[in-house]
């Protein structure tokens, strides 16, 4: 017992000590009189950041506005390709907003228009403090802090505006093969299991597009969270869709009213992903960490990251996530019966079914 609350006392020394060097770290008051910031550089952001979290983002909220934008740091920096080279598109550059008369008509960029026009609109009042390819970043970043679970997304500064659109054919299809999605990721240099931990973003997601039967269907039954439950449905047996057929690029998914993209189908079942995805199964820290680390590489996809700076400081701290949704568990109905076992090193652990409300989960 002494032993213990020795231990506990040296653990509280060690804390508040941690504490007290951070405080010491230097900080610059930034012009506005409000915020401080150890690079001055990053003062900027700042107003940027409240403004986007006040009136873009609906105070906060992780909405439509926040999938959106997080959808469109993947287009634009995909747009990339190491055995094409500079023709292959420039990365993570804001093409995707400065050469939106061309990069909007390919097909793989449908219903990302609307988020394209509304971010530009609102950048276009800070008058070219930064580039659209920063604030394509940036909004994702500190637009999925809103969103309980997420982890806090790494933001550098400084990619210049792109001079070029991405050609065709960089963004990924649903009904893209897994061989020719691995081959497009992998061309943009991204193995396969950072594929699959860049899929978490899909926890936080709907489709208007695909499916035009059922508009606004989502990916999970928890779209307003990021968590674990978008690896646990995927591997449920696929039994119906959510409107009245089956659309190119979708698959049969198992709950009501959800839609399940046929890529997603695949990559959860095939051996060269499937064990990553049963990874993140119940496993919130590996899905964030994993998450955390690939959303930063894509973020600065074709930029000399020498030439930027470290602002992540702006980034808002995430939400956690509530206690309920901190295990993942079998929407009311279902059990490890229905699951599609594809990897037997990470075997789909045993989880216990939501008892659930005693009306149906209401998806949005
Ligand atoms: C295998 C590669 C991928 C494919 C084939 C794919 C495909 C799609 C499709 C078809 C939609 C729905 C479009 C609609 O009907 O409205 C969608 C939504 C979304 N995707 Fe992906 N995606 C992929 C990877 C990614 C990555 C890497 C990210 C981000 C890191 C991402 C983030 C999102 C988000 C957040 C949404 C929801 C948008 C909303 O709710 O409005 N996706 N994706
Ligand atoms: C990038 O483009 C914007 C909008 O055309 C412009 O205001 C800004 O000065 C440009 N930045 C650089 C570094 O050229």
């Amino acid at each position: 017992m002494l032993l213990k609350n020795l231990k506990l006392q040296v653990a509280l020394v060690a804390i508040s000590v941690g504490r007290t060097s951070a405080a010491l770290t230097r900080r610059i008051p930034c012009p506005d009189g409000v915020h401080t910031a150890t690079n001055a550089a990053c003062c900027v952001l700042f107003p940027i950041v409240d403004s986007l979290q006040e009136n873009f983002f609906e105070g906060g909220q992780c909405g439509e506005e926040v999938h959106e934008s997080v959808r469109l740091t993947f287009h634009d920096a995909i747009g990339f390709s190491l055995s094409e080279g500079p023709s292959g598109g420039g990365g993570a550059d804001g093409s995707i907003m400065i050469f939106e008369d061309i990069e909007m008509q390919y097909p793989a960029n449908g219903g990302v228009d609307d988020i394209v026009r509304a971010q530009a609109q609102f950048l276009s009042q800070f008058g070219g403090v930064i580039s659209p390819g920063d604030f394509i970043q940036l909004a994702g970043a500190v637009g999925i802090s809103n969103c309980p679970g997420a982890p806090r997304l790494q933001f550098l500064l400084g990619r210049p505006n792109a001079t070029a659109p991405a050609p065709d054919n960089t963004v990924p299809a649903p009904f893209d093969s897994t061989d020719a999605i691995l081959a497009r990721f992998a061309d943009a240099g991204f193995n396969s299991d950072e594929v699959v931990a860049l899929l978490a973003s899909h926890s936080i997601a709907a489709a208007k597009d695909i499916d035009p039967s059922a508009p606004g269907a989502p990916f999970d039954s928890t779209p307003g969270v990021f968590d674990t439950q978008f690896f646990v449905e995927v591997q449920l047996r696929g039994v119906q869709v959510p409107g009245t057929t089956i659309y190119r690029g979708e698959a049969e998914s198992a709950l009501q009213g959800e839609i399940r993209l046929q890529s997603d189908a695949e990559l959860a079942r095939d051996a060269r992903t499937a064990c990553t995805w049963q990874s993140y199964v119940n496993n919130q820290g590996k899905m964030m960490k994993d998450f955390a680390d690939a959303m930063a590489k894509l973020a600065v996809v074709g930029q000399d990251t020498s030439n930027l700076i470290d602002c992540s400081e702006v980034i808002p701290e995430p939400k956690p996530l509530p206690a309920a949704n901190c295990h993942s568990s079998f929407p009311p109905g279902f059990t490890n019966a229905d699951v599609e076992q594809a990897c037997a090193s990470t075997p789909f652990p045993y989880l216990p079914t939501d008892p659930g409300p005693s009306t149906p989960v209401a998806l949005v």
